[in-house]
């Protein structure tokens, strides 16, 4: 390939859209958050348990190990590779943003001012996507609660750098305070319990991504089976993002269709 040629193909590989994949569980991979960025997938997720002063990272209370962190496996990672000091092919800046979702296991009171804490060193650095004086401002990294996170202590935050998974089914039903409305400065993430919509035709399933595209907030759906058929349906239906724990499998999936 000539140079020319060369650079033209980082800037569309640049340039490229955001592949549409989360990675659901990331903690459990072998290199946490760097499997994902490995393969181009800027979607992660971190259960976390406020544990003898400690916000730990695991999948069970029987995972827990005082070494996983949120720090350890999540934030300084993440630093080291918006400052350069560690290498990603797929880098984190507000070019290149990265959202790590944040599922709060234990409870939510408990947890909230910890996880606060705990994102304070990409608060400092300015990495943070922050909604302050009325307007959102995109950051690096956008970090959003799930779980047990309470949603009442995310509306009162401000400025508010830590925002809420919204539920899709619910969005046209509920209000998340008195006098507001859902948008992406409070939700920048809908998601809804696949389970739960698994009955409906293709039409309501892009109805819902839709419902939840007028309010300017993502989607995710969640609860699903790992195989192209299932994928292919919620791509098919524009789903922003796709749960998934085969990461290889759905990379491979999304590279077959979007080639
Ligand atoms: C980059 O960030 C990492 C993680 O916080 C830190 O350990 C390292 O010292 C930083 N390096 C530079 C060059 O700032």
């Amino acid at each position: 390939m000539s140079k020319a040629a060369a650079v033209l193909a980082a800037l569309s590989a640049s340039a490229a859209a955001v592949k549409p994949i989360h990675s659901h569980n990331d903690y459990t991979r072998e290199t946490p958050l760097m499997t994902a960025l490995d393969l181009g997938i800027v979607s992660v997720e971190a259960d976390i348990w406020w544990r003898d002063e400690k916000l730990l990272v695991g999948h069970t209370l029987f995972d827990l190990d005082d070494s996983k962190t949120l720090d350890s496996l999540y934030i300084q990672p993440i630093l080291a590779i918006i400052n350069g000091s560690m290498e990603s092919p797929t880098t984190i800046s507000k070019d290149s943003q990265l959202q790590l979702l944040i599922d709060f296991k234990t409870d939510g009171g408990d947890t909230y001012q910890p996880l606060i804490d705990a994102l304070e060193p990409l608060r400092t650095g300015g990495y943070l996507t922050t909604y302050t004086g009325g307007a959102l401002q995109q950051g690096a990294v956008t970090v959003v609660g799930t779980g047990n996170t309470p949603l009442e202590s995310v509306v009162a935050a401000d400025p508010r750098d830590f925002f809420y998974d919204a539920n899709i089914l619910s969005l046209y039903s509920t209000k998340p305070a008195d006098g507001q409305e859902w948008g992406p400065e409070i939700a920048p993430l809908a998601s809804c319990d696949y389970s739960k919509v698994s009955g409906v035709g293709d039409d309501q399933m892009k109805e819902l991504v839709q419902g939840a595209h007028d309010f300017n907030i993502k989607t995710r759906f969640w609860n699903t089976d790992d195989n192209t058929d299932t994928w292919n349906k919620f791509w098919d239906a524009g789903s922003d993002w796709v749960n998934a724990d085969d990461l290889a499998g759905i990379s491979e999936a999304w590279d077959a269709r979007s080639a």
